[in-house]
């Protein structure tokens, strides 16, 4: 059994997927949750590859009963919790007078809702590694669209401000107990996700999902007493 145990949603792809290769590089025993099965068992196959101990589950996030269903098997295969990533998320472009309640719903359900139950649902395994070694960590993918709004994806950018705000509030409810909240903010980063834009902006042009992997290896190596509420990762001429 591993020393050290991790929880990485939106692991099948992209940013989720780079940052579980690093937690399993860092040691990590590894719970993987995404949407659809088939894809979520390539990316299993591919950590159980390089030797990481891993448990696949299946599961939307939009429903409460499915995130519970995720902890549950994490809880049963490891029995801690040292690293929680949400990174699972989907952002649906729409001009404001055309906004489906459907797909604004899915937005705040996945984007946000899910990251508040899964910290409730975990908070008791959070504390008990805070509790053991004053250096749990949690990292929520926010956005830059969440730093200075996107027109055209607004709800997906209110959903990022919305986890960078409570990232914030979970660094001043945590952090004293040992538990440390990060919200990456990063720009255009080459995954599956980015393919609507890759005609104008091109993907060697786009940050790596490597390059958010490796932050998340430095952060679980910062001290306890090094708190980082946020990263924002610009490509050369982004703004805010
Ligand atoms: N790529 C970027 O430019 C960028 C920039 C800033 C922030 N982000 C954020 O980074 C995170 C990861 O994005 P990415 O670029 O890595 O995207 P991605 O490659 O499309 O991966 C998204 C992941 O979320 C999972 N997912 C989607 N809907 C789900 C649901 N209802 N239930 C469970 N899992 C679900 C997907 O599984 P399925 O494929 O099976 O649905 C997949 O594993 C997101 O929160 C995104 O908003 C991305």
């Amino acid at each position: 059994m591993p020393d050290r145990a991790a929880l990485v949603t939106g692991a099948s792809s992209g940013i989720g997927l780079a940052i579980a290769h690093v937690l399993g590089e860092e040691g990590h025993g590894l719970t993987v949750a995404a949407r659809r099965p088939e894809k979520l068992a390539g990316a299993v196959e591919e950590l159980r590859g390089k030797g990481f101990e891993v448990e696949e589950v299946a599961a939307n996030l939009t429903s409460e009963e499915e995130i519970q269903r995720v902890v549950a098997a994490h809880r049963e295969r490891f029995g801690r919790l040292d690293v929680l990533v949400n990174s699972a998320g989907v952002g649906i472009g729409a001009g404001v007078a055309d906004i489906q309640t459907k797909r604004a719903d899915m937005q705040l359900d996945l984007n946000l809702r899910a990251i508040i139950l899964f910290y409730r649902e975990c908070a008791d395994l959070l504390r008990a590694a805070g509790a053991e070694h004053r250096n749990a960590l949690v990292v929520n993918l926010a956005s830059i669209a969440g730093k200075g709004g996107a027109g055209w994806l607004s709800v997906y950018a209110a959903t990022k401000a919305g986890v960078i705000g409570w990232t914030q509030s979970m660094n001043k409810e945590l952090n004293g107990e040992g538990i440390k909240n990060v919200a990456l903010a990063p720009g255009f980063v080459d995954t599956p996700m980015t393919e609507f834009i890759k005609e104008q902006v091109k993907a060697e042009d786009m940050i790596t999902t490597s390059d958010v992997g490796e932050a998340v290896r430095y952060l679980l190596k910062t001290s306890p007493a090094c708190v980082v509420p946020e990263m924002v990762f610009q490509r050369p001429g982004e703004t805010i």
